[in-house]
């Protein structure tokens, strides 16, 4: 079994993304990132602290939107309208779960899809959907690459995918498709879905349940990619997958930290790199 190594594949994509930055600055563009956060979700504020440090390595300009939780719908709706209109901003990106009484779909459906650098809002998606995109959903555009540094070659394989997200497992579904993969979505209501995971050469776990996926349920020699961000007993970060008991019988497998999280990452760089360029005609 080998691990495959998220933050290596992440920083030679974030090194492509610098490169291309710098050339862009030599034109007099600098890609400029907003990221918006409401409230005070420890995680969130991670990821966001995270993002704001990958634009640094890239050279882009960033700003964070720090907003207390209290904020309202309206207020939230003229911040993102601001930042449509804002020459120095070419992505916008807010951070997920919003507060309860603030509604996600609401904000997606108002950030201007040229800047919708999560590739959330509806046009962007029924663009993924007909394989016409300007951009791809971080997390699963991420796990390709990761998929794609091992060697294997996706196309022809059974991939299956367990978890249906809008953010993770749908699109994720999608881009597999794209690369020829023969895809089957799974889910908590999936009846067999031991068997159903055992099928697959390529296993994407996004469930959200620590330590979900043991080792009957990887076929041998299987790529497994876990999306999870979970707790153990103890406390401890783990996936959605049982590391310990699944290594051995895979092929190749990503950690958790360390595997597709830098990738997400990384990925929102090249999508915001992408926003620069089509703004400005670059
Ligand atoms: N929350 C968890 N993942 C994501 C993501 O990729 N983008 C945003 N905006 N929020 C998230």
């Amino acid at each position: 079994m080998q691990i495959i190594d998220g933050k290596a594949v992440s920083a030679s994509v974030k090194a492509q993304v610098k490169a291309e930055c710098e050339e862009l600055k030599a034109k007099g563009i600098t890609p400029g990132l907003a990221v918006i956060i409401v409230g005070d979700d420890s995680a969130s504020q991670v990821y966001v602290r995270n993002k704001e440090r990958a634009c640094e390595e890239c050279g882009f300009y960033s700003k964070k939107y720090a907003l207390p939780k209290e904020t309202t719908q309206e207020e939230l709706n003229a911040l993102v309208e601001e930042l449509n209109n804002d020459k120095k901003i070419n992505g916008i990106l807010c951070q997920l779960p919003l507060p309860e009484h603030l509604d996600d779909k609401e904000v997606i459906n108002r950030i201007a899809p040229i800047k919708d650098v999560d590739a959330f809002h509806p046009e962007n998606v029924g663009r993924i959907m007909i394989g016409d995109y300007n951009f791809l959903p971080c997390t699963p555009a991420g796990i390709v690459e990761l998929i794609k540094s091992t060697g294997v070659d996706i196309s022809g394989k059974k991939a299956v995918v367990i978890g249906r997200s809008n953010i993770v497992g749908k699109p994720m579904a999608m881009l597999l498709l794209h690369e020829n993969a023969t895809v089957e979505i799974a889910h908590s209501r999936t009846a067999n879905l031991a068997e159903v995971a055992a099928s697959a050469d390529i296993l994407v776990v996004a469930i959200g349940k620590a330590k979900f996926v043991k080792s009957d349920m990887v076929k041998e020699g299987a790529v497994v990619i876990d999306v999870g961000m979970d707790r153990d007993e103890n406390g401890k970060l783990c996936g959605d997958v049982d590391f310990e008991d699944v290594k051995d019988k895979c092929s190749f497998i990503t950690p958790v930290p360390g595997g597709v999280g830098p990738m997400t990452i990384s990925m929102l760089m090249k999508n915001t790199l992408t926003a620069a360029k089509l703004q400005n005609n670059a």
